[in-house]
């Protein structure tokens, strides 16, 4: 940043360092959790790194599809008066894009989400100008990926240690992550 050739100020580096990481860290934790938690209660998931490679890339797109981190997203304010959806929507008028509703309405995609293997056609990194930018989506893949493969390949006999029912979300409308992910493991 602090050598693009539009010279950011200190101030603009300053706003755009903190934007980068509030929008990235969480949203690639949970990424890796929420995957990690569909690997542990869903028995079609194969837990072994040798078994379990092709288990990996499945879990994470079906999360990326299912559950995705940003379930919704504030907020657009609507440039022109417009219709989406035959809903009338003014000038001005605050929209909260649904990414998550998105991915998983019945009337476009109920084909898509029975085996969403591979099929990056869904909402969950946004889209358009503001969407997650290409490079952080690249990014956000191999991170997540890494860390679930890292963590089975050093502890292979990781399983859930309370209830599947009993795992606790965090509270917000807009992310899509647990408070604590109790696991059991053989120390390496
Ligand atoms: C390395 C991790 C990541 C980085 C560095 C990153 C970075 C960013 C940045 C800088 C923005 C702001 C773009 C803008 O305002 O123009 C953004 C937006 C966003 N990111 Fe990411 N991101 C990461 C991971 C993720 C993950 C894992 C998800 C969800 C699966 C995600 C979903 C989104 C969404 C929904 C937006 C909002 C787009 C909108 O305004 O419509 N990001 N990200």
């Amino acid at each position: 940043m602090a050598a693009h050739q539009a010279r950011l100020t200190d101030e603009e580096i300053v706003v755009d360092l903190a934007v980068v990481m509030s929008a990235g860290q969480l949203p690639a934790a949970y990424w890796i959790s929420n995957t990690l938690r569909l690997m542990l209660v869903d028995g079609r998931f194969s837990l072994t790194l040798s078994g379990g490679r092709r288990s990996i890339g499945h879990a994470l797109d079906e999360v990326v599809w299912q559950d995705p981190p940003i379930q919704n997203f504030p907020a657009r304010w609507a440039a022109r008066a417009t219709e989406l959806g035959g809903q009338r929507i003014a000038l001005g008028d605050m929209l909260l894009l649904g990414l998550a509703g998105a991915n998983t309405d019945p009337a476009v995609c109920s084909a898509l989400a029975l085996d969403a293997t591979g099929n990056r056609a869904h909402m969950s990194f946004s889209h358009g100008e503001h969407r997650c930018p290409d490079p952080a989506q690249e990014i956000a893949e191999v991170v997540a990926r890494t860390a679930v493969e890292v963590l089975l390949d050093r502890l292979p006999d990781v399983t859930l240690a309370v209830d599947a029912d009993s795992l606790r979300w965090t509270p917000s409308p807009w992310l899509r992550g647990l408070a604590t992910l109790p696991v059991i493991f053989t120390p390496a």
